[in-house]
């Protein structure tokens, strides 16, 4: 979670050091600050350290009025873990002397010992944040050496962080290191970088160096050297990304989930570009054919993965168990740990993740490796963390996602599914008819896509319609049951009003006895072979004065018979048709959230990227 920025070079650091938190403020946003090192109020290379509760803007506020002449330094947005948002637990921490600065994302599991320690040493701890622990022992190691100092602290370092240090008696210097956490190096002319993410650097450079784990860097006026915690030194690729890669800009919508739901017709034709062969009736996955060996011996595919990401999930169980011969599971990254499922080499483990990051889903596939498992991925920011420790996988290619509610990322995640298991499917009993009708099918999407999206007026009345209500069911069956969770997250996530999403049979086995008129239902009923046994569902539904809006096809008399309201989305085959009617639930999220004035981007106490466990 939170973003990391770093500047080493001869602009101004401070606007570089603000514009960058800026664009990293989705990963976190409960407090920010920065440290640089030159000069202010009439004193020459001194620290500056500058943190403020709240979002960037309130930093940015804060320092308006000083004048700072620094051209190095970091940067930080927090997310907290341990130790309320406040201005003494924001980053940069400092040690005793207020010469040392740190930054961190992640978590320090062994902070209370290591505290204990550096306070019986006599170190004075400000802050309730376990990363100030990193910057006590690195002062207590620093003899003159900061590299040197950092890489005695990370040895004693248990947990997950991304780490950004300078110290004031040490000019153009930052030394960084990772553990867990996502760090990208930025190559600039004459200028380095240090980021959380790609798109932080865009406007600076698209020229970058993933770290890996147990990697640390050392940034300098004019040169970059990259080492493993041995101290030898590495040469690292450097990715050169395009604008798609890069491109974070709200072009003219109000807010970047709007945007990127209106992005799903582009994103869902770049999930699909190239990898289709129409005449074969197959897909194409370049990123799957150096296993593809192993894929040909697979018994039993695990999918793991958290939030919407589970939701792909379990539709992608549905969609495997329609297309392979595979037995399939899906477990919840956070969960997957506790079970114990037989994982050898016949199994293969998929992950998806939107971020790449998500700690829970990377701990579940390391997990799984270690038992001998082949590891996929579908991931969207490209040579992060998972996308590294897969066996192979697919990226999405969506570009990024800013709103911290995953929209274009689900739908694509669930064309790269439904490209997966027919690509599997059709080493196995799918039919070369089967396979270029599901083809035909995917092609149409974007256009129907757009149709849906031509009618987000109508789908905005509606909304405000039901916004008045303070908690909603979602039912669905088979495929459209993990719509009904999917929606139900959306609403939840940026709007704070409950909603549950259910499999529609069950819903007579408990929460029916929730509804009233007060309790609307959101039924996903299109028309396939489970509508009769949904409008009974309905009809229960009904006959308890509760409201329902249906999410259905067109001329679906039974529907409209025992529906409140209707939103109709255009016809495609079931296993694809939640890809469709999942799009008016994003809309329908939005609207309520913004009619009631929500922080639709970076809801309160959420993150776009989990890197916590
Ligand atoms: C989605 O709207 C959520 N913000 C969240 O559930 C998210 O999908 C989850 O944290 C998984 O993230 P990932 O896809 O980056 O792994
Ligand atoms: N654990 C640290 C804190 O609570 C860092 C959290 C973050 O990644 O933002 O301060």
């Amino acid at each position: 979670m939170c973003g990391i920025i770093c500047y080493c070079g001869k602009r101004q650091a401070v606007p570089i050091l603000i514009n960058g938190l800026k664009r990293l403020e989705y990963r976190g946003y409960d407090s920010a600050g920065f440290a640089v090192v030159g000069d202010a109020e009439g004193e020459k290379g001194k620290s500056i350290v500058v943190k403020a509760k709240g979002r960037v803007s309130q930093l940015e506020k804060k320092k308006s009025g000083m004048e700072i002449g620094a051209t190095f330094g970091i940067a930080h947005t927090r997310w907290a873990t341990h130790g309320k948002p406040s201005e003494v637990n924001a980053h940069p921490q400092l040690d005793c002397k207020g010469k040392i600065s740190v930054v961190h994302n992640g978590i320090i599991e062994n902070y209370q010992e290591l505290k204990r320690e550096l306070e019986a040493k006599g170190h004075v701890f400000k802050s309730d944040t376990d990363t100030e622990v990193v910057v006590h022992l690195v002062e207590e190691y620093f003899q003159g050496n900061l590299e040197n100092a950092v890489l005695r602290t990370v040895e004693r370092l248990s947990g997950t962080f991304g780490i950004a240090v300078v110290h004031a008696d040490i000019d153009h210097e930052i030394v960084i290191v990772k553990r867990g956490s996502p760090i990208i190096i930025g190559i600039g002319e004459n200028e380095y970088f240090a980021a959380s993410d790609s798109s932080a650097l865009a406007p600076y450079t698209n020229r970058m160096i993933y770290l890996s784990d147990d990697e640390i860097a050392i940034l300098t006026a004019d040169d970059y050297h990259i080492k493993n915690l041995k101290n030898e030194d590495l040469v690292k690729k450097i990715e050169v990304l395009d604008d798609m890669e890069l491109h974070v800009d709200k072009k003219g919508f109000e807010h970047y989930m709007l945007k990127e739901i209106f992005e799903q017709p582009e994103s869902i034709q770049n999930a699909f570009r190239g990898r289709i062969i129409e005449g074969e009736g197959v897909s194409k996955l370049g990123g799957l054919e150096p296993v593809l060996d192993r894929i040909k011996k697979i018994k039993k595919l695990v999918i793991v993965s958290c939030g919407t990401s589970y939701y792909a999930g379990l539709l992608g169980r549905y969609i495997f168990e329609h297309l392979t011969q595979l037995d399939v599971e899906v477990e919840v990254a956070s969960e997957f740990r506790y079970r114990r499922l037989k994982l050898n080499e016949e199994v293969m483990v998929l992950a998806i993740s939107q971020s790449g990051e998500t700690a829970d889903t990377l701990a579940a596939i390391k997990e799984a490796k270690r038992k001998g498992a082949l590891i996929l991925g579908i991931v969207n920011a490209v040579g992060t963390a998972i996308a590294q420790i897969t066996d192979a996988g697919v990226y999405n290619h969506a570009g990024p996602e800013i709103g911290v509610a995953s929209t274009k990322i689900y739908t694509s995640q669930l064309v790269i599914l439904t490209l997966m298991a027919l690509f599997i499917g059709r080493y196995q009993s799918v039919s070369f008819m089967e396979g270029a009708e599901i083809i035909r099918a995917i092609t149409r999407l974007p256009e129907q896509v757009r149709e849906i999206l031509d009618n987000a007026e109508q789908i905005k009345e509606i909304a405000l319609k039901y916004a008045k209500y303070k908690n909603y069911l979602y039912i669905g069956r088979l495929f459209n049951f993990p719509t009904a969770m999917e929606g139900a997250l959306k609403l939840k996530e940026i709007s704070y009003v409950h909603a549950e999403g259910y499999a529609a049979g069950e819903m007579k086995h408990g929460p029916i006895s929730l509804i009233d008129k007060n309790f609307p239902t959101v039924a996903i009923a299109p028309d396939d072979l489970t509508l009769d046994k949904m409008i009974s569902n309905m009809m229960e539904i009904k006959a308890r004065d509760g409201k329902i809006l249906s999410v259905t096809n067109d001329n679906v008399r039974k529907v409209a018979d025992v529906s409140d309201d209707m939103i109709i989305v255009p016809r495609t085959l079931p296993i694809l048709q939640p890809i469709l009617n999942v799009v008016p639930m994003q809309l329908f999220a939005y609207y309520i959230a913004r009619e009631k004035g929500r922080d639709i981007d970076k809801p309160r106490n959420l993150a776009k990227s989990v890197t916590v466990e």
